[in-house]
């Protein structure tokens, strides 16, 4: 081969390859399972301040919620000053952080938890604070330097001209470039179908308009803020978008906030752990009641959450107000949700055939609300009430595990 001869084969190699190579996926070793936490915004809004940011932290603690795998804690919008400073840096609010951030995220790390906190990729936040858009380097810094673990990056202000990738792409090479491992949460409210373009950017997406604590969306209301069912009807298409590291994101937890029952509580909870959702509390768990926390820190739904195949949930059967979900998890199980949109209680069935789970002479079936096992030959089913859902896992044959352990 002559020396030309070999540049062409050299040449031609390389472009086959630059044009043969996958988007990149975003690898910055983050949330390699849905990430979980709490967030001030759903039951405080503005109301933010290291006080509430610390005891937060203690009673995840003593709620057991840091047992249960809860460890970002999460501050929204309005922690900062409406000015920057003299060097054109983010000022926290002296009335409401006194000490400033990092020493919110020392405490914080004294509990063996992690700091979160809240931009926006224009030019102010949601709630008319000075936004990240043209400070993105200077900001992720200072965030870095702080001892901040997780942003949540919200889309409001002017874009300046910019795309939706291009404003959040900017941040995601702040972030990285600010040395520190930070779980970056893209908040573009699924406007650009981020599905699409995401994973390549951020650990995690919003894929809704805001949620609010109700059952429906309030249509008086404009279709907006979003209820719960809303949502979920939106995360159908999406089950083959998420992975680990890279997570839809149906919007915070409303458990134990509005008027919502212990049943659509439980509903809710469900749901979002079958999507692989991020499942960040959004109440005030201080002062929460023992049926929030109970289902809050139930390690049986967590586990279908936060299963290592990242496999999110889909919908198997739409028979209007019933509907069934299922998840396949890395063991070979399969997780399943009987859901009951409807008024009035009703019985719902499937089979250990319909959601995929192996042929076997007989199956274990975990009622992951009851904790307890059961053996069934194919049939899966439950009178569900008004509002509510039940929800298994299901083996084939025996499985010799204790329930409430996340095998
Ligand atoms: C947007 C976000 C919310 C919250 C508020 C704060 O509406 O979607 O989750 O962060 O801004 O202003």
């Amino acid at each position: 081969m002559t020396p030309w001869h070999k540049f062409l084969v050299v040449a031609l190699t390389a472009s086959l390859s630059i044009l043969a190579a996958p988007v990149r996926a975003l690898d910055n070793g983050q949330a390699r399972t849905p990430p979980m936490g709490w967030n001030s915004w759903n039951a405080f809004h503005c109301d933010v301040s290291a006080a509430l940011v610390e005891a937060t932290a203690d009673a995840m603690v003593d709620s057991g919620m840091k047992a249960a795998g809860y460890t970002y804690v999460n501050i929204d919008d309005c922690w900062l000053l409406k000015q920057r400073g003299a060097k054109g840096e983010l000022v926290p609010d002296p009335a409401k952080f006194p000490q400033g951030i990092k020493a919110v995220a020392d405490y914080v790390h004294r509990k063996g938890l992690k700091l979160g906190i809240y931009e926006s990729a224009g030019t102010v936040t949601c709630a008319d604070y000075p936004g990240s858009i043209g400070h993105e380097t200077q900001d992720a810094a200072q965030f870095a330097r702080w001892g901040v673990d997780y942003l949540k990056y919200d889309n409001c202000g002017d874009y300046q001209g910019q795309t939706y990738p291009q404003r959040y792409t900017a941040m995601r090479d702040a972030l990285a470039a600010s040395g520190r491992a930070i779980v970056y949460s893209i908040c573009e409210w699924g406007n650009e179908s981020p599905w699409h373009w995401a994973p390549a950017v951020g650990n995690l997406w919003r894929t809704t308009q805001d949620i609010t604590p109700r059952w429906e969306t309030d249509q008086a209301a404009n279709h907006y803020p979003q209820g719960i069912m809303d949502i979920v009807d939106q995360q159908a298409a999406l089950a083959g978008t998420s992975h680990p590291g890279a997570w839809n994101d149906p919007d915070m937890l409303e458990v134990g906030n509005g008027y919502l029952t212990d049943d659509e509580n439980r509903a809710h909870f469900s749901l979002w752990a079958l999507l692989n959702a991020p499942l960040i509390a959004g109440n005030d768990v201080r002062h929460m009641s023992k049926d929030v926390r109970t289902i809050l820190t139930n390690t049986d739904v967590i586990a279908v959450d936060q299963d290592w195949g990242g496999r999110q949930g889909s919908k198997l059967r739409d028979d209007g107000d019933t509907e069934v979900w299922a998840k396949p998890m890395s063991d070979g199980s399969v997780a399943v949700i009987l859901l009951n949109r409807g008024r009035g209680p009703v019985d719902i069935s499937t089979s250990a055939g319909a959601i995929g789970v192996k042929a076997a002479d007989s199956y274990t079936v975990r009622d992951l609300w009851k904790h307890s096992d059961a053996t069934s030959d194919e049939s899966i089913k439950a009178s569900v009430p008004t509002h509510a859902v039940a929800m298994f896992r299901v083996w084939p044959g025996a499985h010799a595990a204790k329930p409430g352990t996340a095998s």
